[in-house]
C-alpha cells in the first residue's frame, strides 16, 4: 500500500466485515488491473482515501473541504462535491465526488445489472460505493468532475438509469419491501414509491422547494423503512375493518407447535409461549380475550398496533379493507429541535393512479412552497404557522385523531366570523356602559 495505516489496520481484526480490508482489496485489484481497464481517475484513488482516513484518525478531524457544487446540465442536485484538504499528500483523491443514483424500490436487483453498474464505475470512478445511502440511493462515492457528465451519459443510455436527489428539493423516495415478501403488507410499498418517483421528477432533480423533501413507505406500521421518522411525508399501511383471525392456527401457537413471533426470540428461553402474557396483556387497547381457548377482538378498540400480529403471524392477519395514513413533518433536531411525523390523514386507499393521495401532496407543497422559509422544513412550518393551517390547507376537517391529548393552555385563536359581533369593537360604545 501506498501509505502507512496503523490505525486502520486495527479494524481489520474482529468478526465483522472489514471496511478496510475491502478498502484495501479495492485498491489491489485496480493496482493489478487484470481486466485491462483504462481507468479515468487515479489508479491509486483507494489508497490514497485510506491515507487520508489514517490522517484523520491521527488528527481526530476530517480532511475534507467545506462544500463542493457540481453535478451534471438539467439537473440541480444529485452529485455532491468534495476536495480532499491535502491534496498535494493524496492527489488520488483531491476530488472526490459522490454521485446518488436512484434505487429501484424495495432494492431488489438482478446481478446481471449490478454488474453493468459495477464495470461503469470500475471505469469512471473509484469502485467505491455505499450499499446504500440511508435516504435509499445507490451512492459511489469519489468521482472527478470531469467524469460526471460521461458516467450521467452511460447511466441515462445504456443501463437507463437516472440520478437520485439532493438539495432543497425532493430527494429519492424510498420504501420497505411490502407485498414482495411480507404478508403485512397494506398496499403495494413498492408500486405507490415508484409511481411517485416517476411522477414528481421534475421536484426531484430541479429544486424548487424552501428546503429539502422526503417521502417514505412503509407497508404497515412496523415501518421497516422508518417513514415516520425519516421522511416529511410518511405513508403508513393500515386497515380499517377487522383483524382476521384464524382460531385453529391460535390453538397450534397455544399448543407450542409453532414459534411465537415467527421464532425471533429462539436465542434464548423465555418458556412456554403464554398467550395471555404475551399478547392479551401487551394490547396497548386492552381490546383482547382469551377465555375457553378462543381468542376475542374488540377491533373498534384496536389501534392496530401489530403487536399481536407480529407475535402470531399465522394465527392473525391484517385485514382487507386497506389503506395507509399519511402523516407528516418528521425531521432531525436542526433548526429547532427532532420531530416524527404527526398524523394527518388517518385513512386512505392506496389505488392507482393514487389521485388522492397526491392532491394531499401537492397542497401540502403549494403551501410550504410559498409560505416556507428560507432553509425551513415542512415540520417546522407546521409549528410556525400552525397545525390548523396545515388542516385548512389541505382541506381535512379537524377530528380528534389529529391529537394526542387535546391543548392545556387556553391561548385559543378564533376566526373573526366565529365570533358574533367581529373584532371591531367600538369604545364608545363601551362607554355607554362603563364609565372611566
Ligand atoms: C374586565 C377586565 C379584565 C378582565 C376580564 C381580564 C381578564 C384576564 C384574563 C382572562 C387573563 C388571562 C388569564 C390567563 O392567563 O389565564 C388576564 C391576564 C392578565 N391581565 Fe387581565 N383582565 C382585565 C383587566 C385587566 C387590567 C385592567 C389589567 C392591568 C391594568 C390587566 C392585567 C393583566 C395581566 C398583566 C395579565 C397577565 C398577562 C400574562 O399572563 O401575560 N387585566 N386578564
Ligand atoms: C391595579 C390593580 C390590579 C391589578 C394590576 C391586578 C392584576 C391582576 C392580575 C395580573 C391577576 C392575575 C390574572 C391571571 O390569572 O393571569 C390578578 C388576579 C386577581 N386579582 Fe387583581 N389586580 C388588581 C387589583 C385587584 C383588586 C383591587 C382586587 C380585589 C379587590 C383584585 C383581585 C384579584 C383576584 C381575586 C385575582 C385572582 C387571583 C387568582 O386567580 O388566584 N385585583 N390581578
Ligand atoms: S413495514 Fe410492515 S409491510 Fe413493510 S416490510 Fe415491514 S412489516 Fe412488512
Ligand atoms: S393490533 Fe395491537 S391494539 Fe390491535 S388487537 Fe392487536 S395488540 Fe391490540
Amino acid at each position: 500500500m501506498k501509505h502507512k495505516t496503523p490505525l486502520l489496520d486495527q479494524l481489520e481484526s474482529g468478526p465483522w466485515p472489514s471496511f478496510v480490508s475491502d478498502l484495501k482489496q479495492e485498491a489491489e485489484v485496480r493496482a493489478k488491473n487484470v481486466n485491462g481497464v483504462n481507468y479515468q481517475i487515479p489508479v491509486d484513488v483507494c489508497e490514497d482515501l485510506l491515507g487520508v482516513l489514517e490522517l484523520s484518525f491521527k488528527h481526530k478531524r476530517t480532511h475534507w473541504k467545506h462544500g463542493g457544487i457540481v453535478g451534471v446540465f438539467g439537473y440541480g442536485g444529485g452529485v455532491i462535491g468534495r476536495y480532499c484538504d491535502q491534496p498535494e499528500m493524496f492527489p488520488g483523491v483531491a476530488h472526490f465526488h459522490t454521485m446518488r443514483i436512484s434505487q429501484p424500490a424495495g432494492k431488489f436487483y438482478t446481478s446481471k445489472y449490478l454488474k453493468q453498474l459495477c464495470d461503469l464505475w470500475q471505469f469512471r470512478g473509484s469502485g467505491i460505493t455505499n450499499m446504500h445511502g440511508s435516504t435509499g440511493d445507490i451512492i459511489w462515492i469519489g468521482t472527478t468532475t470531469p467524469q460526471i457528465e460521461e458516467i450521467f451519459f452511460e447511466l441515462t443510455h445504456t443501463l437507463n438509469q437516472d440520478l437520485g436527489g439532493s438539495g432543497s428539493n425532493l430527494r429519492t423516495p424510498s420504501d420497505c419491501i411490502g407485498a414482495a415478501r411480507c404478508e403485512y403488507a397494506c398496499y403495494d410499498t413498492q408500486n405507490l414509491c415508484h409511481t411517485l418517483t416517476n411522477d414528481y421528477q421534475d421536484e426531484l432533480h430541479r429544486p424548487a422547494f424552501p428546503y429539502k423533501f422526503k417521502f417514505k413507505f412503509d407497508g404497515c406500521p412496523n415501518c421497516c423503512v422508518a417513514s415516520i421518522a425519516r421522511s416529511d411525508m410518511s405513508f403508513i399501511g393500515t386497515w380499517k375493518d377487522d383483524i382476521r383471525l384464524d382460531q385453529k392456527e391460535v390453538k397450534a401457537y397455544v399448543g407450542g407447535e409453532y414459534a411465537p413471533n415467527a421464532g425471533a426470540h429462539s436465542g434464548r428461553d423465555w418458556g412456554k409461549f403464554d398467550i395471555q402474557k404475551e399478547v392479551v396483556a401487551l394490547c396497548p387497547t386492552g381490546c383482547m380475550r382469551y377465555e375457553g381457548g378462543k381468542l376475542e377482538i374488540n377491533n373498534r378498540e384496536c389501534t392496530r398496533c401489530m403487536h399481536c400480529i407480529n407475535v402470531m403471524p399465522r394465527a392473525l392477519r391484517i385485514g382487507n379493507d386497506r389503506g395507509l395514513s399519511i402523516l407528516v413533518g418528521a425531521k432531525a433536531p436542526i433548526l429547532d429541535g427532532a420531530q416524527m411525523g404527526s398524523l394527518l390523514v388517518p385513512f386512505v386507499k392506496a389505488e392507482e393512479p393514487y389521485g388522492e393521495i397526491k392532491e394531499v401532496i401537492e397542497a401540502v407543497w403549494d403551501w410550504w412552497m410559498e409560505e416556507g422559509k428560507n432553509r425551513e422544513r415542512l415540520g417546522e412550518l407546521i409549528k410556525r404557522q400552525g397545525f390548523q393551517k396545515l388542516l385548512e390547507v389541505t382541506n381535512i376537517k379537524p377530528m380528534p385523531q389529529h391529537v394526542k391529548e387535546p391543548r392545556s393552555n387556553p391561548y385559543i385563536f378564533w376566526k373573526e366570523d366565529e365570533v358574533e359581533g367581529g373584532f371591531t369593537g367600538d369604545i364608545n360604545e363601551f362607554r355607554k356602559y362603563h364609565q372611566r
